[in-house]
């Protein structure tokens, strides 16, 4: 007999081969690309830590989310940074803020693109956290119905659908209601339910000024070390409503994504954070790295491990090298 008679290489040794039998494929089809929006005109303003993106004011930011539906992108997420933050958080409810605004010029220029809303308040409170502060703690109940209003406003200014990032118990159940109560029945919920109290969303928290002024954000995102507690989490925003789930951050949570696979039916989303990006921009500058190759890893490694969507600052130089 013949040794081995079992040789993987067999299917490895051409590019063509190794395509033909390849398990996992990136599409740009399946990736949102998170843009930050801030008032003004004519505004490009670059983020330090994450280099090639930028705060963009309404008018160019149609003009990336045009370049980005080009390319075959087919949604973005927004973050405003508001004229100001106050201690309830108001521009994020504000039928007239910086969000809402970029959404109604959006859909107007360009209607097929799916425009989602991250529906947080940290952006918008000057104290920097995702809820109402009461007696020095980050109030769950009263933050709901500012949540929901928030939703509200991002969908009646036309918003494809909303995604809330605050991690406050119930808000998908409320901010469902809310949506229904007015009619939009049809607007999905995509809900960051694995979200972990991160040191990968530093760089992001430059980009958005939205660094808690006081504390930290562990009293209600998710302890890094816990993993049973991501179903429990999951599990609670499907009953509420939830259309698609999201873990965040992606790489160093590989498990859950897996986990949540196969325990839900639901698509579930991937977000590649601002430090999953700026780790790699940082090491690609010093030379250590091949950055375009471990780009794709990446992707590919957060789409094998269950990710039918992925959230990704690199969404429009994947579709360029993807053709
Ligand atoms: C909260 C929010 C955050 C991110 C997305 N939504 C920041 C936070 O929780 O501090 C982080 C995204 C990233 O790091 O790329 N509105």
């Amino acid at each position: 007999m013949p040794f081995p008679i079992h040789r993987p290489r067999r299917l490895r040794r051409t590019e063509a081969l190794r395509g033909f039998v390849r398990e996992t494929r990136l599409s740009a089809r399946s990736l949102i690309y998170p843009l930050f929006v801030c008032p003004g005109s004519q505004v490009k303003s670059e983020i330090k830590s994450m280099p090639g993106n930028y705060r963009w004011s309404v008018d160019l930011l149609v003009e990336e989310c045009r370049a980005a539906y080009d390319l075959g992108i087919p949604a973005v997420i927004l973050f405003g940074i508001p004229e100001s933050k106050d201690e309830t958080g108001t521009g994020a409810y504000d039928p007239e803020g910086i969000v809402q605004r970029a959404v109604r010029a959006v859909k107007k220029a360009l209607p097929d693109l799916i425009v989602i809303c991250d529906v947080c308040l940290d952006e918008y409170t000057s104290h920097g956290h995702c809820g109402l502060i009461k007696n020095g703690e980050i109030d769950n109940d009263s933050t709901l119905r500012l949540l929901a209003q928030t939703a509200l406003t991002q969908v009646e200014a036309g918003a494809d659908i909303v995604a809330p990032s605050d991690m406050m118990d119930g808000r998908v159940g409320e901010i469902r209601d809310e949506l229904d109560a007015h009619g939009h029945t049809q607007i999905p919920i995509l809900a960051y339910s694995a979200k972990y109290a991160s040191a990968f969303y530093g760089p992001f928290r430059e980009a958005a000024d939205s660094a808690p002024k006081f504390g930290d954000r562990k009293s209600y995102q998710m302890d890094p070390a816990n993993q049973r507690e991501a179903m429990r989490e999951i599990a609670l925003d499907v009953e509420e409503g939830a259309d698609i789930i999201m873990v965040k951050p992606a790489l160093p949570y590989l498990d859950i994504i897996t986990l949540a696979r196969q325990e839900f039916d639901v698509p579930i989303a991937a977000y590649q954070v601002s430090g999953e990006f700026s780790l790699i921009e940082a090491a690609a500058r010093l030379g250590w790295i091949d950055r375009e190759r471990m780009i794709m890893e990446s992707l590919t490694s957060i789409r094998r491990a269950g990710a039918d969507i992925i959230l990704t600052y690199y969404a429009k130089e994947v579709a360029r090298l993807l053709g």
